[in-house]
């Protein structure tokens, strides 16, 4: 192992003495997955393989506040309720992942997987604007033949390997098995600033050769990362995290965005995936049943703050697992039934209980909510208002989504919370930090609420 190995290991091991301390803090949640300590962002290499869930997400264990370097956590869980923690699976400790193990995707082969990410490198001999120049990416492959133990990095594509027309802003590489082989879809931003995926086919899973560049006919976004690539009830998505499309009211609020093409790949067939101040660089996989879709509850580049959650030594999390089923070319998310099986007993609306499910029914035109004294939803003719009242948004303030909203369900977990509109038709996540845990519901809805997270996820740190 080289010297700079030992050093991160001893880094990572240093942070991760204090997991004890940092799950004691109090905005933790009880069935949302977070990193044990430090940072989390994206959801990586998710899979199931021998009865098992895999779960790795971009974490920086050393700081709350994404300082540190990028590498691959792991959860591993056999019935997305109870989970372990596995520590970090992927180091950034090679000179070709140099400044991070940055996203990637798992292909199950076998007892195990396949792990396809991108090494970051970037050079600091000179100044560099490290995009058309200073940067590399490095398609890198490691194997693990039983969920667990990681083999060697071995590294597929270079920068001059890619087309000529990118920027060096080449990542996240989604690889799925084909019938003819293997399929790897990258992000990427064009010369020109206009974002694209590369699509590469291999007949062993070692060997890519470029097949296909995908972009809008109009620009859409300057750079898409986190690519995604599926079929669901015989219609074909691309899914892709957008950077630079400009604000509407009802659509791209968020510093970034992330949805998929319904159809031909044009920024008018673009849907979101979500409306919330909290949602970003989603991933799905097929499980053998049915197609989920994990999120990072958070955002990058935001004028909003999560200070509560970095006092107590963590920042993000992940959204719950979300199943996806399509009506009309659209994607429709719900919350996958093992996590309604959290359910508990029936509470009172204004009891004190952090972590809730509240589901509203017969909503009538001006029905109002406000949940945890913080958060204000208005349901008007033909829209939803999401306003934060006070501090609790830490400089969240609002958000608007176009649907006449009948029926909703709220999950509410201490200091996240995901509100499904109409069966999962839109979808709104935010983090919050109410000071007090009741819910006010005026006359113009039906509300029941029930405690939440009773037998939620364990988190358990291998010794
Ligand atoms: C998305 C992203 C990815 C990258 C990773 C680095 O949030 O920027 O494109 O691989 O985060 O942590």
């Amino acid at each position: 192992m080289t010297e700079r190995g030992r050093e991160l290991r001893r880094l990572a091991a240093e942070a991760e003495s204090k997991i004890s301390a940092v799950a004691a803090g109090r905005y933790r949640c009880k069935y949302h997955l977070m990193p044990p300590v430090g940072w989390m962002n994206d959801p990586n290499g998710l899979c199931k393989v021998n009865g098992l869930y895999h779960v790795f997400f971009q974490y920086a264990p050393q700081g709350a506040d994404g300082s540190g370097m990028r590498s691959w956590g792991h959860y591993a869980s056999s019935d997305l309720e109870h989970w372990k923690f596995y520590g970090v699976a992927i180091y950034p400790d090679t000179e070709d992942d140099a400044d991070g193990a940055y996203s990637g995707s798992a292909v199950p082969e076998g007892n195990g997987f396949d792990i396809y990410y991108t090494g970051n490198v970037k050079h600091k001999d000179k100044v560099y604007d490290y995009i058309t120049d200073g940067r590399e990416s490095n398609t890198i492959r490691i194997r693990c033949e039983d969920g667990f133990t990681f083999g060697e990095k071995q590294v597929l594509m270079r920068t001059p390997d890619y087309p000529k027309q990118f920027t060096r802003h080449i990542r996240d590489p989604k690889v799925v098995k084909t019938a003819g082989g293997y399929e790897m879809t990258l992000g990427g931003r064009l010369s020109g600033d206009r974002g694209a995926v590369l699509i590469y086919h291999s007949g062993n899973g070692t060997d890519f050769s470029l097949r296909e560049i995908v972009t809008t006919p109009e620009k859409f976004g300057y750079m898409w990362e986190c690519p995604d690539r599926f079929e669901l009830d015989g219609e074909k998505f691309l899914c892709v995290s957008p950077q630079g499309v400009p604000h509407e009211k009802y659509k791209f609020q968020s510093t970034y965005s992330s949805g998929y093409f319904s159809g031909a790949v044009e920024a008018g067939n673009f849907i979101e995936w979500d409306m919330g101040f909290d949602f970003y660089a989603p991933q799905t996989f097929f499980d053998g049943r049915r197609r989920l879709l994990y999120g990072w509850v958070g955002m990058p580049d935001v004028p909003y703050d999560n200070l509560p959650t970095i006092a107590e030594g963590w920042q993000h999390a992940l959204t719950v697992p979300r199943v996806l089923s399509c009506r009309d070319g659209k994607l429709y998310q719900t919350p996958a039934e093992e996590i309604g099986a959290l359910r508990g007993e029936k509470i009172p609306l204004d009891r004190q209980c952090d972590s809730f499910e509240l589901i509203l029914d017969d909503i009538q035109e001006g029905a109002k909510v406000v949940l945890c004294g913080c958060l204000e939803i208005l349901f008007g003719r033909s829209e939803c208002v999401f306003r934060f009242q006070e501090e609790g948004g830490r400089g969240r303030t609002v958000r608007y989504a176009d649907i006449a909203a009948k029926d909703v369900r709220i999950l509410m977990d201490v200091s996240v919370c995901e509100i499904y509109l109409n069966g999962g038709e839109k979808v709104f996540t935010t983090r919050l930090y109410p000071n007090s845990y009741s819910v006010k519901v005026d006359g113009k809805c039906q509300a029941e609420r029930y405690a939440m997270g009773a037998y939620g996820i364990q988190i358990e740190k291998l010794p």
